[in-house]
């Protein structure tokens, strides 16, 4: 009704004032020809008599008779005739109070004029003409009054006819859009309903963009409420609430290649545990102690066996033992072939846009397969249902998906590629690129760090598989089964659990300055990195040599501590950078050494994230060089770690990292010059722009934390449970129709 009347109203208005303006004109016009007619009638008057009056002007009994015979038209009603102020004749009606003397004087500079007088039976028209006889003698004045009431009484039907008119149309109008309004509505919310319901196969053309838009709202709303984003920080509680209430609290079973522990034995022979340096497990560990389940993984450790009961199976973490680790033991060659070649060789550079070339070898590839089966048959035997919720990790497991569906069809397999994903016409030059993308659809959802990635793995599906591909809501359909393919941009832990036992910005800038054998006031850079070429980390050092050449301030003052973990050293391009790496330092060492002084602190080694901790609390500045990086996490942990909102982040382009942390200073490594400068102003900078962009950058990994991540994984996940389930009872009913 409501929005009726906004219809109806401006429709009134605007007929009113069509009705206003109308009856203006109307009256006006109406006016002037009545004016026209009345100077025609006198004009027309005067001319008929004219011969007579000038024959007896001066005859006042014939005079009479002619003045009464131009009083005969209805309109006129009183002649008089003046010669100059004295009255010769008139009709009994003429008005008094009209004389001679006024019209003489009113004469006195025209032939004719024309005016209106004020009687008591209401306003008059009086017109007075000069009369000349034929020797153009003056004889006096005709002067004729004319009733006008009627003037008035014609505006007043004028004005009644349009008012009635006006009514007239406003209530038909109202009428007919309140009936087309009632009916149109019938119709278009039939056909909506129709529409929306997917009854019609095609709606109507008027209603596609609308039928369009509702569906998206409609799928938002659903999605925002499946997705429980409600305002409000992410916690291990939070998640673990949404796990009960869009997965029934269902356990959550982990693979991926890298295990969270790592059981070693030191010099002494005492067994012990080391975190690797590895951003999949700094992000993957707390979301598993929030959840609990099993962790399937690669037992690689030296004394992982020793630990473990005969199932393969240990609590962890240790002591705290909220979850279970489920190791798979590789022998050498399936090692060499699955981990070291297919994945690392083959995988790793094709993926990175780094410019070194993937190996893929057949032998390899058979490993990769083998292997791939092997953890799926793991995981299969880790579930307690026949519909788990299973979290597949990365690049070296893209075939175990469908391995595990062909097992479990009704499993919910949410992989995650942590990794980029390159576009379609890279990844066509791997010999397996369709037994990849078959592996890779096995799975629920996909997803990616960026939309950029997802588009590339759907440009790649598109290149090369027998598949439709739903644009609208980013998935792959075969058959009946479809792959929703999503970015979800993986961050840390926040707050940080590991920083409970590192000690504070001063104590740690001490202690470090302590070990690097620096003075109290020094300068220093921190870069932490698995040893690998998409790091960029000659780049990086490269960076400090220029940095060093172009701004003398900061020679003698400024070190960069190069904390780096060996890493696929089996693998000969990991060992030719090693020693590329290491023969940089020492040059650029060699170049800039004075006293004790040294440029570059080269830490090759395997560090603890307590150290790891204490280097970025300590240093100015963190510079993340990678030449393409999926996500780098190093980035987020510097953020996190400095509660003193004090230090500078620089940070690559490539990374996915990039994206989010907007306020580090973004540079591309490879534009040395670029970089060296960013260098230069991270440590000219000020304090207070320091905390600036430091709580910023604090504020945003907060929010955008690795619970939240994994919520919304997780409740993706749950709606699409929900629905095929749903699709499932459909498809039941309608066989048993
Ligand atoms: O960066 C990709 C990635 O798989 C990470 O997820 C992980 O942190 C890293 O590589 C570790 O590699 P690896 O397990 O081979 O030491």
């Amino acid at each position: 009704m409501r929005r009726t009347l906004r219809f109806l109203l401006p429709l009134i208005g605007g007929l009113a004032l069509l009705a206003v303006i109308g009856y203006v004109i109307l009256t006006r016009t109406t006016a002037q020809w009545f004016e026209k007619d009345l100077e025609l009638r006198s004009q027309l008057a005067v001319e008929s008599a004219r011969t007579s009056l000038e024959r007896h002007w001066t005859e006042a009994g014939e005079l009479e008779l002619i003045l009464g015979d131009i009083t005969r038209d209805e309109r006129i009603m009183g002649t008089a005739a003046c010669a100059g102020d004295a009255l010769v004749a008139a009709t009994p009606a003429f008005p008094g109070s009209v004389t001679c003397a006024y019209i003489d004087a009113q004469l006195a500079v025209a032939a004719s004029w024309t005016g209106t007088a004020d009687l008591a039976t209401g306003a008059v028209r009086v017109i007075a003409r000069r009369i000349v006889d034929h020797d153009n003698k003056h004889l006096g004045a005709l002067v004729l009054v004319h009733d006008v009431s009627f003037l008035a009484r014609r505006e007043a039907t004028t004005r009644n006819f349009l008012l009635a008119a006006f009514f007239i149309l406003a209530l038909s109008a109202a009428v007919v859009t309140l009936l087309a309004a009632r009916f149109a509505w019938r119709g278009w919310t039939r056909e909506l309903r129709r529409a929306l319901s997917g009854d019609a196969a095609d709606p109507a053309d008027d209603f596609r963009p609308l039928v369009s838009d509702v569906r998206t709202l409609v799928e938002r709303l659903v999605g925002e409420r499946e997705e429980g984003v409600r305002a409000g920080p992410w916690g291990p509680e939070r998640l673990r609430t949404t796990l009960t209430e869009h997965l029934n609290g269902e356990r959550i079973v982990i693979l991926a290649n890298r295990e969270p522990y790592i059981h070693e034995r030191d010099t002494d022979g005492k067994v012990v545990v080391l975190h690797p340096a590895s951003g999949l497990v700094t992000a993957l560990e707390p979301v598993m102690r929030a959840c609990s389940g099993v962790w399937v993984a690669h037992g690689s450790g030296g004394a992982d066996r020793d630990v473990v009961d005969d199932r393969s199976r240990i609590r962890v973490p240790p002591g705290e033992e909220s979850y279970r680790l489920r190791r798979v033991w590789l022998t050498e060659r399936e090692e060499n072939g699955y981990y070291y070649g297919f994945s690392n060789e083959g995988l790793w550079p094709l993926c990175h846009v780094a410019h070194t070339r993937p190996l893929f070898r057949t032998e390899d590839w058979a490993e990769y397969v083998r292997v791939n089966q092997r953890f799926a048959d793991a995981v299969c035997e880790e579930v307690d249902t026949d519909d788990p919720v299973i979290l597949v990790q990365d690049y070296h497991f893209a075939l175990a998906p469908k391995m595990i569906r062909a097992a479990l069809p009704r499993a919910t397999i949410i992989t995650f590629w942590h990794i980029p994903w390159p576009n379609a016409e890279r990844f066509g030059i791997c010999p397996w690129r369709e037994e990849l993308l078959a592996g890779l659809l096995g799975s629920s959802i996909v997803g990616f760090h960026t939309q950029q990635h997802c588009n590339n793995f759907i440009d790649s599906v598109d290149a090369f598989m027998e598949s439709r591909i739903d644009r609208e809501t980013t998935a792959i359909v075969q058959g009946r089964h479809r792959t929703l393919v999503r970015p979800y941009p993986i961050s840390i832990e926040w707050p940080l659990s590991k920083l409970d036992d590192v000690p504070a910005t001063e104590d740690c800038r001490t202690a470090v300055r302590r070990e690097l054998d620096l003075p109290a006031d020094a300068l220093l850079g921190v870069g932490i990195d698995r040893l690998d070429y998409t790091k960029g980390i000659e780049e990086r050092l490269r960076a400090v040599d220029d940095l060093l050449g172009r701004y003398p301030e900061f020679r003698g003052r400024f070190t960069f501590a190069q904390l780096a973990a060996p890493s696929r050293t089996k693998i000969e391009r990991y060992r030719d950078l090693n020693e590329r790496i290491e023969t940089l330092a020492a040059e650029i060492n060699a170049r800039w050494s004075s006293g004790t002084y040294r440029p570059i602190a080269l830490l090759r080694a395997h560090h603890e994230p307590a150290t790891v901790y204490r280097y970025y609390r300590a240093a100015e500045l963190c510079y993340v060089s990678s030449l393409h990086d999926g996500m780098n996490l190093v980035a987020k942990e510097f953020v996190a770690a400095r509660d003193d909102e004090q230090g500078v982040l620089v940070l690559s382009q490539f990374t996915g990292a990039a994206r989010d942390l907007s306020e580090a200073l973004i540079v591309n490594p490879y534009d040395l010059t670029q970089a060296t400068d960013a260098l230069a102003v991270a440590l000219r900078m000020a304090p207070r722009e320091q905390r600036e962009r430091m709580r910023s950058m604090r504020r945003l990994i907060a929010e955008f934390n690795v619970y939240r991540w994994a919520g919304r994984m997780l409740v993706d996940a749950a709606g699409l449970r929900r629905r095929e389930r749903l699709h499932g009872r459909f498809a039941a009913m309608r066989a048993n129709a």
